[in-house]
């Protein structure tokens, strides 16, 4: 960690004891800080804020003019955070899903053109529609159901890796005491704006959801805030004010707290936790701790490694240049650690040359998730250690 991270952390500590709620809020799913509520203006936007007087207007908007952006974003992981349950692939290819956990019998079928997801104890039984699938399923889906007026995070989840349903992540294994819990975990109000909030975009204004103008999936406008007065310039050829939220002015760790506003912030987990390997999931803290991160270097910010326009690269050799973009020298006694944050070099290792996440972002399954997550502490890894918090 250079001075400047070090900075960073320390100033951070001081701040979560003197200003906790304060510093850290405005970076929470729908936060309902003052700043939030106000509005923010279109130059100092972050995920989850309000624009004063500034419509939403969709992806397909935006696609008048970045046509090829469009095309590659809407298919990604992202961009199918969530999917409407008439639209979801996963049902299709599995028109009947069953689970049981004695005494309860659960079912997911399609009865003419809509999902029904019901919950039987062999006496009563619950049916309710389903309409929101939450996660693209990559790792799994999770079902959020309406059910006499409120909302529930459906207890049973599909998951990629078993194809076919299980326990919800977070849900006690024991069986529940009443068929309503069996069938879900109900939700605060606040609760299931911030789960609309990361998943889709436009639902959260202030204190109330909006389903009614939500966009499914983290799309264009989740990361640039509304777009009604860029488009309006460009139309108007005012080239000279965008009137839109560019993340490539931010610094690596401003960044990180943008993405982190979904994906989860350094402070938010050293705040609240968890500890332990249910953090792996948090990459923006998991970064944080490598000795490679830096809060100025853009080598090391989320947009070196992933273009958030694009899918994923899966494949560990694409990676090695991001690396090798510093690590670039024999030894660490020739590595004069300079402390410009763009001139920073490290050493280059003994042991391989091609595939470095591999060994060293290691592939952690997290309990009850049916998923592995690629470790972002970059680090070496000992065999037998504990997992670093
Ligand atoms: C009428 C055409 C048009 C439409 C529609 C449009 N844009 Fe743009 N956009 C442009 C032009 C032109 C630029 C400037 C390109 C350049 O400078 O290279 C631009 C630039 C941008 C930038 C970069 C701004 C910067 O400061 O560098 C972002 C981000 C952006 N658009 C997002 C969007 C989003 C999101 C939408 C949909 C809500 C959208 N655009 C709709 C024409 C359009
Ligand atoms: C509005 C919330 C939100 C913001 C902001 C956000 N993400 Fe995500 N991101 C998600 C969600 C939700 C998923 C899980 C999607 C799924 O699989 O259902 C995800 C998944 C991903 C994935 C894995 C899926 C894939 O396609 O490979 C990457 C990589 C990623 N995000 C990178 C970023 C980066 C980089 C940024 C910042 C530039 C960012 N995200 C900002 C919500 C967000
Ligand atoms: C603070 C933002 C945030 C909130 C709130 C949130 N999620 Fe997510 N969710 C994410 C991000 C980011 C990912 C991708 C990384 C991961 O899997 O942890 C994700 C991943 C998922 C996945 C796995 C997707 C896949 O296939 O990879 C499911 C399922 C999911 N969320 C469901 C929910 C549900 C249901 C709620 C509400 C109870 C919720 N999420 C609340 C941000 C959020
Ligand atoms: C998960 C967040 C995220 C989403 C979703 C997203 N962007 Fe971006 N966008 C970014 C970031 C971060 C940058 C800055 C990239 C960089 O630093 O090179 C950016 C840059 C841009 C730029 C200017 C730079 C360039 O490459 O021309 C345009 C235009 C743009 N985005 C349009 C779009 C459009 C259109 C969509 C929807 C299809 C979209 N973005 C969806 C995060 C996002
Ligand atoms: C030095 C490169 C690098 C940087 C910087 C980086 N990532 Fe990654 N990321 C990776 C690699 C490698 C993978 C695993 C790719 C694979 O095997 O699918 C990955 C995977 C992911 C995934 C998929 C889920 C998982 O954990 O496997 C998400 C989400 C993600 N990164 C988000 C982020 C965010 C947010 C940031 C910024 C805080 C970031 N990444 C910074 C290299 C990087
Ligand atoms: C922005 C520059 C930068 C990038 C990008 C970067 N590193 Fe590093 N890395 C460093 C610096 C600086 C150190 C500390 C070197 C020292 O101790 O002198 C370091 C340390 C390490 C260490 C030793 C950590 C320890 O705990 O002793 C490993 C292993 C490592 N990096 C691997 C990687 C891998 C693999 C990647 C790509 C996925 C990567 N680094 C990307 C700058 C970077
Ligand atoms: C086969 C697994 C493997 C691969 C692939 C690998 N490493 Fe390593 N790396 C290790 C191990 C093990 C060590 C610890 C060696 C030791 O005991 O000192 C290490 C050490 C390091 C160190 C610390 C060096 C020092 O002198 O302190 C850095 C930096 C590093 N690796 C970077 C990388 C980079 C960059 C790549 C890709 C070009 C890479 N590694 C590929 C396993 C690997």
């Amino acid at each position: 960690m250079s001075s400047a991270g070090q900075k960073t952390i320390q100033l951070s500590i001081v701040l979560l004891f003197l200003a906790a709620v304060a510093r850290w809020l405005p970076l929470t799913a729908n936060s309902q800080s003052a700043r939030s509520q106000q509005g923010a203006t279109i130059n100092d936007w972050r995920p989850h804020q309000l624009v004063n007087n500034a419509e939403f207007l969709g992806a397909q908007a935006c696609a008048e003019c970045h046509r090829t952006k469009v095309a590659s974003q809407t298919p990604t992981h992202m961009g199918k955070a969530l999917i409407l349950a008439a639209e979801a692939d996963i049902l299709r290819r599995h028109p009947k899903l069953t689970y049981r956990q004695t005494p309860y019998f659960y079912q997911i079928a399609r009865q003419g053109n809509r999902q029904i997801y019901t919950v039987t104890d062999g006496t009563n039984s619950i049916t309710v529609p389903l309409l929101y699938c939450f996660g693209s399923g990559e790792a799994g889906q999770t079902y959020v159901l309406q059910y006499d007026g409120r909302f529930y995070e459906g207890r049973v989840s599909f998951y990629n890796d078993i194809d076919g349903l299980d326990i919800t992540m977070g849900h006690q294994a024991n069986a529940p005491k009443t068929l309503i819990e069996a069938m879900g975990r109900e939700m605060s109000g606040e609760e299931t704006r911030n789960c609309f909030a990361c998943h889709t975009t436009n639902t959260g204004r202030g204190k109330t959801l909006h389903l009614d103008q939500m966009m499914a999936g983290v799309t264009c406008e989740a990361c640039h805030g509304p777009g009604q007065h860029h488009v309006a310039a460009m139309k108007a050829g005012a080239f000279d004010k965008k009137q839109i939220f560019n993340p490539q002015s931010l610094s690596t760790e401003d960044l990180a707290n943008f993405c982190g506003a979904c994906h989860r912030s350094w402070e938010q987990i050293a705040l609240l936790g968890p500890r332990g390997i249910t953090n792996v999931r948090f990459q923006p803290y998991r970064l944080t701790n490598s000795k490679c991160y830096d809060t100025e270097d853009k080598r090391i910010s989320c947009t070196a490694c992933h273009d958030p326009h694009e899918a994923r690269h899966r494949d560990a050799a694409f990676y090695d240049a991001k690396c090798l973009a510093c690590h670039k020298v024999k030894s660490k006694a020739t590595a004069t650690n300079l402390d410009s944050a763009t001139q920073r070099v490290a050493p280059l290792c003994k042991v391989g040359r091609q595939k470095c996440s591999s060994c060293h972002m290691p592939k952690i399954a997290l309990p009850g998730a049916h998923f592995q997550f690629s470790d972002h502490y970059i680090r070496i890894v000992r065999e037998g250690e504990a997992y670093p918090n």
